[in-house]
């Protein structure tokens, strides 16, 4: 028997890959249960999101913004994402850098959605990147997460084609809209265990064959 993986979901603002993956989730379309929140803004949409559907959520109470947290508060996010025996973190939209503590907690069981064509125009304010550099074509990139930033193998991407009159706002939007379709993908195929690392590369391989096999332990 297997038994649905679990995701748990970091998240810093409005949350709508959040509640993509959810609502795929709710669907049953990825062989896994988003089963809970951890976000570092008291004030995130995603943190009602959450609380309208009961989700298990966790605010971490930080006043800093720097890019990294401290350790403690990494601490504080693997125990929590451990008590709810989560087996892959999903970060959407977490405006944090990942640290050792959270990497080594889940090697290879930590994925981020980017909007751009990795590896072009990683960090903040992708789209803006994109048009100013005057791209033709745009996009998003689900990726592994290492130690760098937006830096780790890709699992999937999706263009987006740059239009005359468009605007960063307008280009964020179409490209969030394909978000919302290759991240509930990915993660379906690392829960299938169809994910499998060599290098930078990551091929998709038969369910179960990839470096990470599907749960085996109660029923779905
Ligand atoms: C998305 O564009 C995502 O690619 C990026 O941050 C944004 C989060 O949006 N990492 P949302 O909170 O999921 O709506």
């Amino acid at each position: 028997m297997e038994r649905a993986v679990r995701v748990g979901v970091l998240a810093s603002g409005r949350g709508s890959n959040f509640e993509a993956l959810w609502r795929a989730a709710q669907r049953q379309e990825l062989q896994a249960r988003v089963v809970c929140l951890v976000s570092d803004r008291p004030d995130a949409a995603c943190l009602k999101r959450a609380a309208e559907w009961d989700l298990p959520r966790l605010c971490l109470e930080t006043r800093s913004s720097k890019a990294r947290l401290p350790r403690e508060q990494e601490e504080e996010i693997v125990t929590y994402l451990r008590q709810h025996d989560v087996d892959l973190v999903c970060l959407a939209g977490f405006m944090r850098i990942i640290g050792k503590t959270v990497l080594e907690a889940f090697p290879g069981a930590i994925l981020n959605i980017h909007p751009s064509l990795l590896p072009s125009f990683p960090g903040l304010a992708a789209q803006q990147q994109a048009m100013e550099h005057g791209v033709k074509v745009a996009g998003c990139s689900v990726h592994f997460v290492d130690a760098g930033v937006d830096s780790g193998p890709i699992i999937a991407q999706a263009a987006v084609e740059v239009q005359e009159e468009d605007t960063p706002e307008t280009l964020a939007a179409r490209i969030l809209e394909r978000e919302h379709v290759i991240y509930p993908q990915a993660v379906r195929l690392w829960a299938m265990g169809c994910l499998q690392i060599q290098g930078r590369r990551v091929h998709i391989v038969p369910p179960g064959c990839g470096n990470r096999g599907p749960i085996r332990e109660e029923s779905f």
